[in-house]
């Protein structure tokens, strides 16, 4: 079959690989018809490319029909359309139980001290076969699918692999006060699906968003949503943000930014020379050290108000950044993160599924590529060139 495999920093192709097949009764084969790039697959494209090697199939959001199933699968047959989650789940350890599901005590991936097993993202992560390829092979297929109905076309469905329980997560971490106002940084995908689903709900009052790149921005105000330029206000950001609420600050703040934040300067040579080392240099250097670019959480902690909730969807990575726990502890802010438990908020979100469209899933890439073209849609994905926000590949 046809995959797209990591090559390099900055250097994805499209190879030919085996195709999978069912390895533990538990498996399914799954036959992808739409996969989308992520801001998390450029972590690995450029910052935590130590734990990829050359091959590697890349891909965390894919959605397709069931080709076939292992003798242990109870709740799937060939033709169903599913949207396949990120992580990989048992759906009957301690973890599932809690429905934290990123937690997952059957796949955690021990030897390297994390959480659940992901679908195409490193060795920190199980280094399991991704995504964005004609087939995947689901591994913990009872619990590890979503089963969608036919007829709609795929974009109506396909985010709930990822976007869509990510943001939902991020509202939901925020714990937004009745009537109170979200202040969401970075509008990519998940920041800009975070603002519409905190319009969508009713309890919060206001919705604020903040990102630097034209389109993003443009994209996000024509929703209704009020937004503030980073190009503007690259200094005084926090201030502006508290003055539009009444001095105080919003009551909760989403970091839909994460690591590769625009404006940290010193993280970010590290982050480059990093990415020319030995990756058994490099493996260490990003567990150990301070890595992250911190822009974000730092404004963030700013821009909260006292007593308020930071809620960070951004993936960081580093192990000794510093943070301003004198402010933190001052404030007397809540801190909630982690990657999305797909699943706990499938129920939520389905019934916005519909021919309505309140969330604008439809419309909500800005590129449908062929599968073929993966390296062109990576870097303008990367570049944020062409306007691209949200890229769906199309095996
Ligand atoms: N928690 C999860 O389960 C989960 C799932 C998916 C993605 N993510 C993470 O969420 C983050 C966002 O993902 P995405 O797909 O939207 O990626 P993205 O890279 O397209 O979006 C990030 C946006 O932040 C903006 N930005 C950069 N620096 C900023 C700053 N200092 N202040 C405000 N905005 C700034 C960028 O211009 C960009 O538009 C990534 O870190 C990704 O890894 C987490
Ligand atoms: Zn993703
Ligand atoms: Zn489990």
């Amino acid at each position: 079959m046809r995959a797209v495999t990591w090559q390099d920093r900055r250097k994805v192709s499209v190879d030919n690989v085996a195709d999978p097949i069912l390895e533990q009764p538990t498996d399914a084969i799954v036959k992808i018809t739409s996969t989308n790039i992520c801001g998390s697959d450029l972590h690995l494209y450029e910052v935590l490319g130590a734990f990829m090697d050359p091959g590697d199939i890349l891909g965390h959001e894919p959605m397709g029909i069931v080709e076939e199933v292992g003798s242990g699968v109870t709740n799937l047959k060939a033709g169903d359309r599913v949207v396949i989650p990120f992580q990989i789940a048992c759906g009957h350890c301690y973890m599932c139980d809690q429905t934290l599901y990123t937690q997952c005590e059957t796949t955690q991936v021990r030897e390297q001290g994390s959480g659940a097993a992901l679908f195409g993202y490193s060795k920190l992560y199980g280094q399991v076969p991704g995504g964005q390829a004609e087939y995947l092979r689901v591994p913990h297929a009872d619990l590890t699918h979503v089963k969608v109905p036919e007829g709609p076309p795929d974009d109506r469905f396909v985010y709930l692999s990822d976007v869509l329980p990510t943001a939902w997560q991020a509202v939901a971490y925020a714990g937004v006060p009745a009537g109170g106002t979200l202040v969401v940084l970075g509008l990519g995908p998940i920041g800009d699906m975070a603002t519409r689903i905190a319009q969508h709900l009713p309890d919060i009052g206001r919705v604020i968003g903040v990102d630097l790149v034209p389109e993003r921005l443009d994209r996000v105000r024509s929703r209704g949503v009020e937004v503030v330029d980073l190009g503007d206000h690259g200094d005084d950001l926090a201030d502006v943000l508290r003055e539009m609420t009444g001095g105080r600050g919003p009551d909760s703040v989403v970091d839909a930014v994460g690591m590769e934040a625009h404006g940290s300067p010193g993280a970010s040579m590290i982050q480059r020379m990093a990415a020319h080392l030995p990756d058994a240099v490099t493996q260490p250097l990003l567990k150990t050290a301070g890595v992250d670019r911190l822009a974000a959480v730092h404004s963030a902690i700013d821009i909260v108000r006292r007593g308020g909730t930071i809620s960070l969807s951004g993936v960081y990575g580093g192990m000794a950044d510093p943070m301003p726990m004198m402010t933190l502890f001052d404030k007397q802010i809540q801190l909630r993160m982690g990657q999305a438990n797909v699943k706990k908020w499938v129920d939520d979100i389905l019934p916005l599924l519909g021919d309505d469209d309140p969330l604008g899933v439809d419309t909500f890439a800005t590129h449908r590529i062929p599968l073929e073209e993966a390296p062109h849609a990576y870097e303008i994905f990367q570049k944020k060139a062409d306007g691209a926000v949200k890229i769906v590949l199309k095996p």
